[in-house]
């Protein structure tokens, strides 16, 4: 299973990148906002200070809502770095777009993905990963994780290679069931990577052996 930082923040890239567990980084344009990164000159200069900082995936999104838009757009970004993704939106036109760059060996992430059928469309056009959204699935009292397991299913039938990448992921607990059900890929906030860290034991653990080596030293 990869792991994919969900954030355009440095520091937090740099933290995961430092952990030696980090395959690459998605970002949108919310997430740029965030940091206050604005206006495209900044922009593009960002992610290539993402892709100088991780050794996978960088995922860049398009603006442009038109097929003739997002090619233009998505060759710029695709020439900034190797490394970089272009994220594309699932829409009619985004799904042309995702093929244009499939043919041409240019790796594509198609994102807001909220079905099955949405899903298979994706991979049908040949993008790398597609995004499936869980977190915001739940937030309106939908099965986020069921979505995952019908396109694992769906693409498992028919040995599609694209790429699962669960994202919205908001906690420990989706990475794990994303994991149990096959996700090739996770991105979520380095909140949720954490705590794959975390058990009392481990901590209560490691106490013990501690004090045990005090008492006989
Ligand atoms: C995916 O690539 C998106 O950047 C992201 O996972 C959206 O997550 P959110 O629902 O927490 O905004």
């Amino acid at each position: 299973m990869k792991f994919f930082i969900d954030t355009a923040n440095l520091d937090q890239i740099r933290e995961a990148q430092a952990l030696g567990i980090l395959d690459g980084v998605t970002t949108n344009p919310s997430l740029m906002a965030k940091e206050g990164i604005t206006g495209e000159a900044n922009i593009l200069k960002h992610y290539v200070d993402i892709c100088n900082i991780v050794e996978g995936d960088v995922s860049a999104e398009v603006i442009s809502t038109d097929f003739d838009g997002m090619v233009k757009e998505g060759e710029a970004l695709a020439a900034l770095h190797p490394q970089i993704v272009v994220k594309i939106p699932m829409i009619a036109d985004g799904v042309k777009a995702c093929k244009y760059f499939s043919d041409k060996g240019i790796k594509t992430n198609v994102t807001l993905i909220f079905s099955a059928g949405q899903a298979l469309l994706a991979a049908k056009a040949g993008a790398t990963y597609m995004s499936p959204f869980i977190g915001r699935l739940d937030d309106i009292s939908t099965d986020g994780l069921g979505l995952i397991a019908d396109i694992r299913m769906i693409y498992d039938n028919y040995g599609f290679d694209t790429q699962i990448l669960a994202a919205s992921v908001r906690h420990t607990m989706h990475i794990m069931d994303c994991a149990k059900i096959g996700a090739d890929v996770m991105t979520g906030p380095l909140s949720a990577i954490k705590g794959l860290l975390k058990h009392p034991l481990t901590d209560i653990g490691l106490a013990k052996f501690l004090a045990d080596y005090k008492k006989g030293n």
